[in-house]
């Protein structure tokens, strides 16, 4: 296939196109089958990532336009479709709109969404999550964490201070994430993915920074992990050993600097102290050896979300394939398989990922709510193009500014409630549309910031 990623520090373009000499008549390797370590196949190598659909009802349960739209993804050919986080506590949502899963309340709706995310021999995967302080106070004023600790910084005032979990608080907790894999098998999703990324609880938990605790689930980085090595464990146990289990972790919580305007001074702040790359090759490393079927490779939490600007295609340029120098690290060390996720845009950049070894499945998020269809496209090259996301804009330069990691979030949302609807994504609607969306679904609280500092 094309180029071979060798050394350290290769970046794979995002939106460089497809270079005249590529040979896109082969059958891609993006569209070979993968078998994991539980002995389950998944159908080829494109893995859509979770992405909060916000289309739950008001008691957090799934509804119809989820069916709608995980049909629509199915029927677009990615291998494995990863829903939206789903939270183990309905009184501890990370975002307005989350599904919540804690018992069977639901399980009639949780099948037909199962059921339509697994046509077409798709896989679906639930994504479970607890997000721990990162829940704003529009929408929880008793959030949990690791440790209690009012938050520095203008962000503060839109998240309650948390109260430190005691231990049988936090056995409840991995409990519940076992009961939500056990319910999620019963409904019909093939597997499911534990989020440790991103900021939310068990993220916090691995951080030095959110976690001062001094009992067995603090200090050294094997206590700190220890809440997602017992979580893995009592999923693995209700699941069984035939069952996909997969997890979502970040390289570091500090993102790659992204060279774009108004980000560039503060991408290149640094994070002192919290969870590192070091830190989590060990993670990743004892994850594999615990029997996990595929580590998720993200990035971003407090200070340095994973998205970092409203501005789209040139972030993307600016950035790549993100967490690539990362996933060189791992390469070759563990045999569990490796989704790396954020900023695939054109079949170029998939190939050269698979066939250099840096990843087995590619983690591909909002190119497919502009594009549902875009692994069928890749995989009967019927299309060689590369997805611009847009320029998410209001175009107010303040509301901007004021709002930028919530106009992205909305936009994609309104696109995702569209085709929930049985509509088409529309990639015209500009910022401010969004933002009236996101006011009228879930009120006015859906603009204060959902994470605790920068944009995503
Ligand atoms: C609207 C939206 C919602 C998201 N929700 C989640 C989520 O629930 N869980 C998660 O792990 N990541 C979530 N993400 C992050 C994506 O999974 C992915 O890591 C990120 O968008 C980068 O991938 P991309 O460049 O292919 O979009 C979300 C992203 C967006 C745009």
């Amino acid at each position: 296939m094309t180029g071979k990623i060798t050394t350290a520090n290769t970046r794979i373009p995002a939106s460089t196109g497809i270079p005249a000499n590529a040979d896109v008549t082969q059958r891609p390797l993006v569209a070979e089958p993968l078998t994991l370590p539980c002995g389950v196949t998944v159908k080829n190598r494109f893995y859509k990532s979770a992405m909060n659909e916000a289309l739950a009802d008001r008691d957090c349960a799934p509804t119809e336009k989820h069916v709608r739209l995980y049909r629509r993804w199915a029927a677009g050919g990615a291998g494995v479709l990863v829903t939206g986080n789903v939270m183990v506590d309905r009184t501890q949502l990370g975002e307005p709109g989350n599904v919540a899963v804690e018992d069977e309340r639901d399980l009639a709706m949780l099948r037909r969404w199962a059921a339509a995310g697994t046509e077409h021999g798709a896989h679906c995967w639930m994504q479970i999550n607890h997000p721990g302080r990162q829940s704003p106070i529009t929408i929880n004023r008793s959030p949990v964490a690791p440790s209690a600790g009012r938050l520095e910084g203008d962000y503060g005032r839109f998240f309650a201070n948390p109260r430190e979990l005691t231990r049988p608080q936090i056995h409840d907790i991995i409990r519940r994430f076992a009961t939500t894999a056990g319910i999620a098998k019963k409904a019909g999703f093939t597997g499911v993915e534990i989020h440790a990324a991103h900021g939310y609880l068990i993220n916090q938990f691995l951080s030095p920074l959110d976690n001062h605790r001094t009992d067995e689930y603090g200090g050294s980085l094997e206590n700190r992990a220890r809440f997602l090595f017992e979580i893995v464990d009592a999923v693995r146990a209700e699941v069984g050993p035939g069952f996909p289990v997969a997890v979502k972790i970040n390289s570091s919580d500090v993102p790659t600097a992204v060279k774009v305007p108004r980000s560039a001074d503060e991408a290149d702040e640094k994070t002192p102290g919290g969870f590192d790359e070091n830190e989590s090759i060990w993670v990743i490393k004892r994850l594999s050896a615990m029997g996990v079927d595929l580590i998720d490779i993200s990035g971003g939490t407090l200070e340095k979300p994973v998205i970092q600007t409203n501005s789209g295609a040139k972030e993307d340029e600016a950035r790549g394939v993100y967490f690539t120098d990362f996933a060189e690290r791992i390469a070759g060390t563990i045999d569990t398989p490796i989704a790396l996720t954020g900023g695939f845009r054109n079949a170029v950049g998939m190939e050269k990922a698979l066939s250099s070894g840096v990843t087995q499945m590619i983690g591909i998020a909002r190119p497919l709510v502009v594009k549902p269809n875009l692994p069928n496209l890749i995989m009967n090259a019927k299309w060689q193009g590369t997805v611009r996301l847009p320029w998410i804009t209001t175009g107010l330069k303040a509301l901007d500014k004021a709002f930028g990691g919530i106009l992205v979030i909305s936009w994609f949302e309104l696109q995702m409630n569209r085709i929930g609807r049985g509509k088409s994504p529309d990639p015209r609607i500009g910022g401010l549309r969004a933002l009236l969306f996101a006011i009228r679904q879930h009120g006015i609280g859906a603009l204060a910031p959902r994470r605790r500092k920068g944009h995503q």
